[in-house]
């Protein structure tokens, strides 16, 4: 009995990690692609996605003159990153600095998003022009505060509008975007309609372990 049950898990746990080692392989066809660059591309397997933030309350912000203007200089050289990834090609995903403590590499993903076309859920801020949205990324299933990269996609004017870079009060599952859309002169009933179809595209690059 206790060899049978024994046999059993083992046979389990083989099929289990044949089954995952197969579908790795599939996806070895490259989850990184880089189609062009500033320089001439390198081989595939050496794309890499790799994250970062300056941190909240600790940026390194320069004067630029007036006490009002600044300038950051950003370090992504990673060196011990760099060291890691020739050592094992598995780990494709970086995250060099986020807002919370790293984990370990192998909890590191990229999840992205969009709000949709014609279905985003923008709220009114105040005066029936400027919008927000809050923007739901439980899907992802992170555990700590991701970087997250988003722009505005449609299909008029949101070239003029404020904001669409910026992003509010990241958590693990979600953040807020503000939209000023004074200048494009669009009021938020308008926002979801065939002539402008505004979202939030996003990208997050964070841990779920
Ligand atoms: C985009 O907006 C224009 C009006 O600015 C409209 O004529 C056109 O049908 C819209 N395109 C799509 C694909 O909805």
């Amino acid at each position: 009995m206790k060899v049978a049950v024994t046999l059993l898990v083992v046979l389990c746990v083989f099929t289990w990690s044949v089954d995952a080692k197969r579908k790795q392989r599939k996806n070895k066809a490259f989850q990184t692609q880089i189609l062009s660059g500033e320089e001439e591309n390198s081989a595939n397997n050496c794309a890499k996605v790799c994250s970062g933030t300056t941190g909240r309350g600790v940026t390194d912000y320069q004067d630029y003159n007036d006490g009002v203007n600044v300038y950051v200089d950003v370090d992504m050289s990673g060196v011990d990153a760099k060291r890691k990834q020739r050592k094992n090609k598995a780990f494709q995903t970086q995250i060099l600095s986020g807002e919370e403590e790293n984990s370990a590499n192998n909890c590191a993903k990229v999840c992205s998003g969009t709000t949709g076309r014609r279905v985003t859920d923008y709220q009114d801020y105040n005066d029936g022009v400027n919008v927000f949205v809050d923007v739901d990324m439980s899907g992802c299933a992170f555990v700590k505060i991701p970087n997250v990269v988003i722009s505005v996609e449609g299909n008029s004017s949101h070239w003029t509008a404020l904001g669409t870079s910026s992003v509010y009060i990241a958590t693990p599952s979600s953040f807020r975007v503000y939209l000023a859309n004074s200048e494009a002169g669009v009021k938020k009933d308008q926002l979801n309609t065939e002539s402008y179809q505004w979202n939030i595209d996003w990208v997050a690059v964070g841990f779920t372990c």
